[in-house]
């Protein structure tokens, strides 16, 4: 069952100025733009029922045709970059076989220079990397989004690997305006996700742009030193894109305030992007900046025109 509920775009749109790790404002920092995208998802109707690859593409690819529209409007209004949600491309409440068909082999960036776009079948069943290097190469944008990474492992090499052979990841992933994967970032902190391992040692991930050095972690792992703060004080990262599926609760969890007091407390941009989905509270993309007085937002709430 599809979502039928409003389909909420919230973009918003900073003018940004890189920051030192204090709060002195470098002005002659390079300014850049980001758009931070709230995305209805669309999951399958019983997530834990098995589907094939064809059906679980199927179910991503109407999620990645709403990311090729923002990705597409982002870049319009000027947009450098654009962070897309957590779980935003099937959802949650997976189990650790039924998140199978939905999950992609991720080659190291470190080790691998990869445009997806321009060499689709370099490794097998990546349509969903593929697609998002397209949209990033066709927009000229940069774009983080959150997709599965299945990693195939060896008993006999590593004690912790599953019986399945395999470690699954939820996963961060960044693509440059050339359409080449840069980082891949694997979570850390899981929250109740039995459908994803935890990597045994905490990521510490960035990726250089024009506009400064990028981060990325995602969600519950804000609320750890590793490796969300470790990014910013051991790495000196000053800006971090979070895809996040964040139950806005009172009186600690407030999207906004927490993700604020994130950026506020260690003097970095930090731009939030939320599933939208209010039955559960997940909603509010936060984009949040120790430099306020530079903040410019534009919201735009539009009717759903899809069923
Ligand atoms: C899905 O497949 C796994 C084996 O791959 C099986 O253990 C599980 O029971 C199946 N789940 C459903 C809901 O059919
Ligand atoms: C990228 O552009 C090509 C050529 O215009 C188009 O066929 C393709 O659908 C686009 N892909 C994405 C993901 O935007």
């Amino acid at each position: 069952m599809k979502r039928t509920h409003q389909e909420l775009w919230v973009t918003v749109f900073l003018s940004l100025l890189r920051v030192s790790a204090g709060t002195e404002v470098d002005e002659t920092a390079p300014k850049f733009r980001a758009a931070v995208y709230e995305h209805v998802v669309t999951m399958p109707s019983d997530p834990k029922e098995n589907v094939t690859r064809a059906e679980a593409l199927s179910i991503m690819r109407q999620n990645l045709a709403t990311y090729a529209q923002q990705a597409q409007a982002a870049r319009a209004q000027g947009a450098n970059i654009i962070v897309f949600p957590e779980d935003g491309l099937y959802g949650v409440a997976f189990s650790r076989e039924s998140i199978q068909p939905y999950l992609e082999y991720i080659p190291d960036p470190k080790v691998e220079t990869w445009v997806p776009c321009d060499e689709p079948d370099r490794f097998p069943n990546t349509e969903v990397q593929e697609e998002l290097s397209c949209m990033a190469k066709n927009h000229s944008i940069y774009i983080v989004a959150n997709m599965g990474d299945r990693q195939p492992c060896h008993p006999q090499v590593n004690a912790n690997c599953r019986k399945d052979g395999y470690f699954q990841y939820n996963t961060d992933v960044a693509f440059d305006p050339n359409g080449r994967l840069v980082a891949r970032y694997h979570k850390k902190n899981l929250f109740f996700e039995y459908q994803f391992d935890e990597p045994r040692q905490a990521e510490v991930v960035s990726f250089q742009t024009p506009f400064g050095r990028w981060g990325m972690f995602t969600c519950f792992d804000i609320l750890f030193y590793s490796p969300a703060v470790e990014a910013v004080v051991r790495e000196g990262i000053a800006n971090i894109a979070f895809p996040t599926a964040w139950m806005d609760a009172l009186p600690l969890l407030a999207s906004v305030q927490f993700h604020s007091a994130f950026a506020r407390g260690l003097g970095v941009n930090f731009l939030a992007a939320n599933i939208h989905w209010p039955a559960y509270r997940f909603k509010v993309a936060a984009s949040t900046h120790l430099q306020a007085w530079r903040l410019s937002i534009t919201m735009h709430r539009y009717p759903a025109n899809r069923d």
